[in-house]
């Protein structure tokens, strides 16, 4: 018997072991979680084991004779047996709840000084605020610090995860949820929504970046000081790729053409767009929406011009609905997320030369 139960263990510990179940760990988090699913695992093939051989030998030793038609002996119970395959389980069932317990708490603690990252989600794309008014559509990490992200989302429920990481967490509309990651080895990860909010759902993705932490602070400050002029909130501050010339003049009202040009690029990123629309422009080419490749034809179709025409369709998407799309998937809130600025520049950057 306990051959067998030998044997059904190594090849369960085979299969645990030689296949990659679990993405290679890069937070400390995840090293907990990592874990926590070995202690649970350890336990199952031990249990498994055990009660594969006890089958096993069961079928093979007291299997009925071809012609025995006789009755089996009357069995009433076994209290020592039924005491010992009660509390056994009891207590590893218990120890799995500490373990995770433990685990949990450690993973929420995010010491004294965490970096603190405002997360902003929306469909479908994912926005981050650093101290300093920093803001980014790329989620840079400092190594070995404890990050600690406070999350919203304006529009449904999404959910976030790094799954190198481990650290799940939804992000929900109305309330701020909070999440503690500490990036234990630098390289290039994807910050992945893991709640199905919509057709763009698969899109939602954000690229993250851990980075030594020398190497962190002076892109801090770099982001810093291409973003200036913090007064001006709505005119938004500098973000990778963002024009470095536009941070001088900080919140200059009247944009100049490259200055616009530059925002409605930016805006185009940060708000999402590319998430489910193609444009060349903007080297996207996502099949959710429309393609906003040339408008010409959809605008006339409403009856108004090119630049009309993308302006209502960002206010008020679900006013002239293309043929073959579903009314209701594009975010209906753009003219409150965004700011006048910025919607100006959205239209003018999709709109074409006619907006200017
Ligand atoms: Cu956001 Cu799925």
């Amino acid at each position: 018997m306990l051959g067998i139960a030998l044997v059904a263990a190594v090849i369960t510990t085979a299969v645990a072991v030689l296949i990659q179940w679990l993405p290679s760990s890069a937070s400390e988090e995840m090293d907990r979680i990592t874990f926590t699913y070995w202690f649970a695992t350890i336990i199952c093939i031990a249990i498994f084991s055990l009660v594969i051989g006890v089958i096993v030998y069961s079928v093979l030793a007291f299997r009925v004779q071809p012609d025995d038609d006789t009755d089996g002996p009357p069995i009433h119970g076994n209290t020592r047996l039924e005491v010992i395959w009660t509390v056994v389980p009891a207590i590893l069932v218990i120890a799995i709840g500490i373990v995770s317990a433990v685990v949990l708490e450690k993973n929420a603690d995010a010491g004294a000084n965490p970096l603190r990252v405002k997360v902003f989600a929306q469909q479908f794309a994912w926005r981050f605020e650093y101290p300093g008014n920093v803001r980014s559509d790329e989620l840079v990490l400092p190594l070995h610090r404890h990050v600690k992200f406070e999350m919203t989302s304006v529009d449904v429920i999404h959910s976030f995860w790094i799954p190198q990481m481990g650290q799940k967490q939804d992000v929900v509309p109305g309330i701020e949820t909070e999440i503690v990651v500490t990036p234990t080895r630098t390289g290039t990860f994807t910050l992945i929504c893991t709640e199905l909010c919509g057709l763009g759902h698969a899109t939602m993705r954000a690229p993250v970046r851990v980075l030594q932490e020398a190497a962190f602070s002076t892109w801090l400050s770099k982001e810093r000081a291409a973003g200036g002029g913090a007064a001006g909130g709505a005119a938004g501050a500098g973000s990778t790729g963002g024009a470095p010339a536009g941070g001088a003049t900080g919140g200059s009202t009247t944009a100049t053409g490259g200055a616009e040009e530059a925002l409605g690029s930016k805006t185009f990123a940060s708000a999402g767009c590319g998430a489910c629309h193609e444009f060349k422009k903007a080297g996207t080419d996502a099949q959710v929406g429309p393609s906003l490749d040339d408008l010409t034809a959809a605008a006339q179709k409403a009856g108004e011009s090119v630049p009309d025409y993308v302006r209502e369709s960002i206010e008020d998407p679900n006013k002239v609905v293309v043929a073959g799309y579903q009314p209701g998937v594009m975010p209906q809130n753009f003219k409150e997320s965004l700011s006048s600025e910025e919607i100006d520049a959205l239209v003018a950057y999709v709109g074409g030369e006619e907006a200017k």
